[in-house]
């Protein structure tokens, strides 16, 4: 990707990078994209950096703009290395004693990265930078995606370079989320749910900083994906939305199977739920990535968990997907628990205290059946599906 202009002097001089399929345990099927900003004014930005292996790609993408030499500082938005993993090779080019600019735990957390001696420079929330005809702001946004995130605001421009917030993973020859179309969307759901949702409190509170500070914005630049240029609006109230973790009348029916007798609850249990009018989707473990159901686990009401018991505990893809969700935070949710066994059959009461942790609301005691399910058992699973359906409707 070579840089191109995305407004008077404002550059996105990033990187694509597509071939990566797993960005920490996340699938990204399109790949992704690490932005960087290049604004040239009186004097030169440098915007955020990208992933360590594409800092040659970085530099030769500025130097179609500008000589890297001629940068006077850098902003880094946030530590994590898909941003700051090329940053000391960049600033050993630039010049080392130029100034990075970064939040004060960002100043900390650098340091631990790179164990060198760069000119780091914390700013505080709100504070501004002059680039000779334009200003920079910064602001302190925590935890969106790092404790040191934070966004940077070319006041005069009203561009807001928002680091990994309203971000996708998507690689593509589309710059601004008009090109994506509708699609946006979803890689921005994806995204939230599975970068962001469990700090949704901190994010509604940002949210409503950003509308108490009347904070214009024309354009939103994060470090991955496409720019919000046509509404920005739009993802600022999706993000509202999701904080809220507001649902559907939808349920997702989430389980693994060893000789399909779980599998056969499942479909039970989802034919009762979708008897009562709710939409519903049986997600077996081995056909759907975690990342894509915890896509689908944001705007649903009720979470259904099933798990045939292995070795007195849980089958390992309901384990490694319970661990993942959980970390994840979801909230506002019915939950359920079913599950085949052969002897002991603890699955069931595993799956039911991960739930309990996670807060969701165990409308009935959980399912089970011994071996393989006869048309006895399917009826009670259908019957059991009808019962969390009403309590989706209700
Ligand atoms: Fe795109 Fe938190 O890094």
């Amino acid at each position: 990707m070579k840089s191109m202009e995305i407004a008077k002097g404002v550059y996105d001089v990033g990187v694509h990078d597509w071939n990566i399929s797993d960005f920490h345990g996340y699938s990204t099927p399109f790949g992704t994209s690490y932005n960087a900003y290049l604004i040239v004014d009186e004097k030169i930005a440098l915007i955020d950096t990208v992933k360590r292996s594409f800092t040659d790609e970085l530099l030769y993408n500025i130097s179609k703009v500008v000589d890297p030499k001629k940068i006077d500082f850098v902003v880094s938005n946030h530590t994590e290395m898909d941003h700051s993993g090329s940053l000391a090779r960049v600033m050993h080019r630039i010049g080392e004693d130029k100034p990075v600019y970064c939040s004060k735990m960002g100043k900390k957390n650098l340091a631990r990265h790179f164990r060198q001696n760069l000119n780091y420079q914390a700013v505080a929330n709100g504070q501004e930078v002059s680039l000779g005809q334009r200003t920079l702001v910064f602001m302190e946004t925590r935890m969106v995606h790092w404790p040191d995130s934070m966004f940077t605001y070319l006041k005069e421009d009203r561009i807001l370079f928002s680091s990994d917030g309203f971000g996708q993973h998507y690689a593509g020859h589309e710059k601004y989320d008009d090109q994506l179309g509708d699609a946006v969307m979803e890689h921005a759901q994806k995204y939230f749910a599975n970068i962001l949702m469990l700090y949704a409190p901190l994010l509604l509170k940002l949210i409503d900083k950003v509308t108490d500070m009347g904070l214009e914005i024309d354009m939103i630049c994060p470090d991955h994906g496409v720019i919000w240029r046509k509404d920005p609006a739009r993802i600022i109230e999706a993000y509202a939305r999701w904080s809220r973790q507001e649902s559907k009348k939808k349920a997702l029916v989430i389980y693994d199977t060893m000789w399909r007798s779980t599998e056969k609850m499942a479909n039970a249990i989802a034919a009762g739920i979708s008897a009562e009018g709710v939409e519903v989707r049986p997600m077996y473990l081995r056909k759907w990535h975690r990342s894509d159901i915890m896509t689908e686990v944001l705007d649903a009401k009720a979470i259904v968990i099933g798990s045939p018991t292995l070795n007195n505990g849980l089958f390992p893809t309901l384990a490694d997907f319970l661990t993942y969700m959980k970390g994840l935070k979801p909230k506002n949710k019915i939950g359920a628990a079913f599950g085949s066994y052969g002897w002991s059959g603890e699955s069931v009461k595993l799956i039911e205290k991960e739930l309990s942790e996670l807060k969701f609301d165990l409308i009935q005691p959980g399912m089970k059946v011994q071996y393989v399910p006869d048309s006895e058992n399917l009826d009670a699973c259908y019957a059991f599906g009808r019962e969390i359906g009403k309590a989706v409707s209700g």
